[in-house]
């Protein structure tokens, strides 16, 4: 990263420059007060006391966070000031701190200056463009100690980056493509349902009425669950969450089926069947039902 580029791109000028070195006494007399406030919205952090350990650690940091403070005024934006924000960055990162948590801070310190420039300034054009000018200065602080987050995910890798990184996309479309085949596959199992379906109902004119009514009922069935399947491996190629609920309402229609076809039987083997296959249906729907309001939830 080059100070020019990043200057140039948040429109940071000489002028910004040097209104905010004419802010420099007035933020030096409210430094101690700015370190009090900023330890003051830090500590109310859920888990301020895991990152600043000590009172060691805490008043070394609160010497690190006004000389920060006091260098944002001091008018010097060169390389030696990039690196001074990355530095810090990387103690962050070193650290493993949250950079929400530096967000929240940047925006604080936002709102710190700006309501002590419209209380020690009189109203003037310069006063907005003081204004402005902090806000550029905590843009580019904030864009560079967040920086160091993002280089250091990018940096994540085990032998080599590039090579990873190839697997990783070989490995998003292998997984694409064999979703492809699954789909392929329900459409054949669609096709192949709907064939039986006309298969039952031209049995149900040949022989035995109540079976056919049944064995055509089962087909349906087995209809509905090809539906749902598509459908939510559709909305999964479309980026949507998987179903889980959709494989328990499947092992729910094969069991109905199940029943449907051992009502037929009389054998005392098959009524003991039935009341299995009941028990199994009851606990799938407690399942099912779980798994429907925690989704709702
Ligand atoms: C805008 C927000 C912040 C700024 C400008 C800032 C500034 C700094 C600076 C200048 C250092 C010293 C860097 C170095 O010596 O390399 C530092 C270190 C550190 N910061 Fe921050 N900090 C911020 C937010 C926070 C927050 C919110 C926490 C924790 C809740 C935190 C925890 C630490 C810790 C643990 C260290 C290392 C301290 C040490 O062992 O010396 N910082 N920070």
């Amino acid at each position: 990263m080059l100070i020019k580029r990043v200057k140039e791109n948040y429109n940071f000028s000489s002028w910004d420059e040097k209104l905010l070195a004419n802010l420099a006494p007035t933020m030096e007399e409210a430094a101690d007060d700015f370190v009090d406030a900023f330890y003051k919205k830090i500590m109310q952090f859920k888990n301020a006391s895991k990152y600043l350990k000590d009172e060691e650690v805490i008043e070394r940091h609160k010497g690190a966070v006004r000389a920060w403070f006091l260098k944002i005024f001091q008018g010097q934006y060169d390389d030696d000031y990039l690196h001074y924000l990355e530095g810090i960055g990387y103690t962050h990162v070193k650290t493993k701190l949250p950079s929400h948590y530096v967000n929240v801070c940047i925006s604080f310190v936002r709102k710190y200056c700006n309501d002590l420039i419209l209380k020690t300034s009189s109203a003037c054009e310069e006063r907005t463009d003081s204004i402005l000018a902090v806000g550029k200065v905590l843009d580019i602080n904030l864009d560079i100690l967040t920086s160091s987050y993002i280089e250091e995910e990018k940096n994540i890798f085990f032998i080599s980056k590039k090579a990873e990184g190839k697997l990783i996309t070989f490995a998003e479309r292998f997984s694409y493509g064999l979703n492809l085949v699954l789909m392929v596959g329900l459409v054949l199992l669609g096709l192949m349902v709907l064939g039986l379906f006309a298969y039952d109902i031209s049995q149900m004119f040949q022989g035995d009425m109540e079976k056919g009514l049944l064995a055509t009922l089962g087909a349906l069935l087995m209809l509905w669950v090809v539906i749902e399947l598509v459908d939510t491996e559709v909305e999964h190629l479309r980026g949507a969450k998987f179903s889980v609920k959709v494989f328990v309402s499947v092992a729910m229609v094969a069991v109905i089926r199940k029943v449907l076809v051992t009502t037929l039987k009389s054998e005392p083997a098959a009524i003991q069947a039935q009341y299995s296959l009941i028990v199994a249906l009851a606990v799938l729907g407690l399942v099912y039902w779980i798994i429907h309001k925690t989704e709702k939830m």
